[in-house]
């Protein structure tokens, strides 16, 4: 096992102990309803597994109820927005990681762990970047900046960061984009050699959707690790994104897939998870939602270095599936006034009646 890998296991152990021990706060006392008697981080640091919550920062700052259940069933963040290129460095040359840093401050008084969410995208990108015309060297030298500055600005505050996001098409091809176009394949290597470079102590993801179960996408993900790892690129684990629709059959053969990749001596996790739906919601829609959570999280408790399962957010007030999906919604675990659903009560039974052991590679 790697130090860095123990120096975080040893402060995220810390950190598990030292868990506020939240109670459920009475109906209505701070304006919302009850909080669940045993909050999932609770349940989840029995597992040695963080459970964490994208955060939409607004929400944050707005919703007292969000932000209490932010705190208190949550032992890991991630910015759903402020720390993308477009938020971080709006205009060329000009930081603002506020936004960021109040979340990681946040993170920090409520024993939160941090996913740093993302440094090489397509998307989100600002617009200098995306309509100026630089060419390859620029490029290269533009966005090794970006990841230094940004990795050395969070150093020592941020546990896992998604250095590469959603680099390949659904065929197994990489996707076209502007990192692609001009630097060829190699950007992927080179962002994680900068980022450790940055913070050695970080642990760096690869992340994307649909490679949940296996074939051609999650395949090129494999192949791409296993050369990673082979070269020595300091690359420690896959992220799963998890976004499921009820539209389609639940998918199986998640745990197969991830082992293939724990098998590699990487860690992986659950990183945006949601299960969306035709709104209105009913009964059945609900049930098999609350199966499509069941089915992710398990896959990560069968996958010995599964180190977190992160929702998309974690209310229907607040998502981004009806701006995406038009007539679809309803993804989350607690409804739009924050009642639990069969969703969060299939993740609560599945934490609650498992004893995973703690692993190390
Ligand atoms: O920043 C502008 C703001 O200035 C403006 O007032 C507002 C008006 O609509 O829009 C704001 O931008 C929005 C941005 O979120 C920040 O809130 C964009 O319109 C909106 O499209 C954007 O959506 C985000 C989406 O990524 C963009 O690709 C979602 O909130 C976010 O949940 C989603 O997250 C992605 C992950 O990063 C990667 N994996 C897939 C996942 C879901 O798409």
């Amino acid at each position: 096992m790697p130090l860095s890998r123990l120096v975080t296991a040893a402060v995220a152990t810390s950190c598990l102990a030292l868990l506020p021990l939240v109670t459920a706060s009475p109906a209505g006392a701070s304006g919302g309803p009850a909080a669940p008697d045993r909050p999932l981080r609770q349940l989840a640091a029995d597992d040695h597994l963080r459970v964490g919550t994208a955060v939409d920062m607004s929400a944050l700052a707005d919703d007292s109820v969000y932000r209490r259940l932010t705190g208190s069933e949550f032992s890991a963040v991630t910015p759903e927005n402020v720390m993308k290129w477009e938020s971080v460095e709006p205009r060329q040359g000009e930081y603002d990681y506020a936004a960021a840093d109040h979340l990681v401050d946040f993170a920090r008084r409520h024993g939160q762990q941090v996913r740093g969410h993302v440094l090489v995208w397509h998307s989100q990108l600002p617009p200098w970047l995306t309509s100026g015309d630089f060419g390859a060297d620029q490029l290269r030298a533009i966005l090794h900046r970006h990841i230094t500055d940004t990795v050395r600005h969070f150093r020592g505050r941020v546990w896992q960061w998604d250095v590469v996001n959603e680099a390949f098409n659904e065929d197994g091809t990489l996707r076209d984009s502007i990192w692609l176009r001009a630097l060829g394949p190699g950007y992927i290597e080179d962002a994680f050699r900068w980022a450790h470079e940055a913070d050695p102590h970080a642990l760096l993801f690869y992340n994307d959707y649909n490679t949940e179960w296996t074939g051609p996408k999650s395949d090129a993900v494999y192949d791409l690790v296993s050369r990673l790892r082979a070269e020595g690129v300091p690359i420690d684990g896959v992220g799963f994104q998890g976004h499921l629709s009820i539209r389609y059959d639940l998918p199986t053969g998640m745990a197969a897939n991830f082992a293939r990749f724990d098998r590699l001596g990487l860690d992986t996790a659950v990183t945006e998870a949601d299960v969306r739906m035709a709104v209105p919601a009913d009964d059945a829609k609900s049930a098999t939602q609350a199966e499509g959570y069941r089915r992710l999280l398990d896959a990560c408790l069968r996958t010995p270095h599964c180190v977190s399962f992160t929702v998309w957010g974690f209310t229907d007030r607040y998502s981004w599936v009806p701006g995406t999906f038009p007539g679809e919604g309803a993804a989350n675990l607690f409804d739009e006034d924050y009642r639990p659903k069969p969703a969060y009560r299939a993740l609560e039974s599945e934490l609650a009646g498992r004893a995973r052991p703690r692993s190390a590679h």
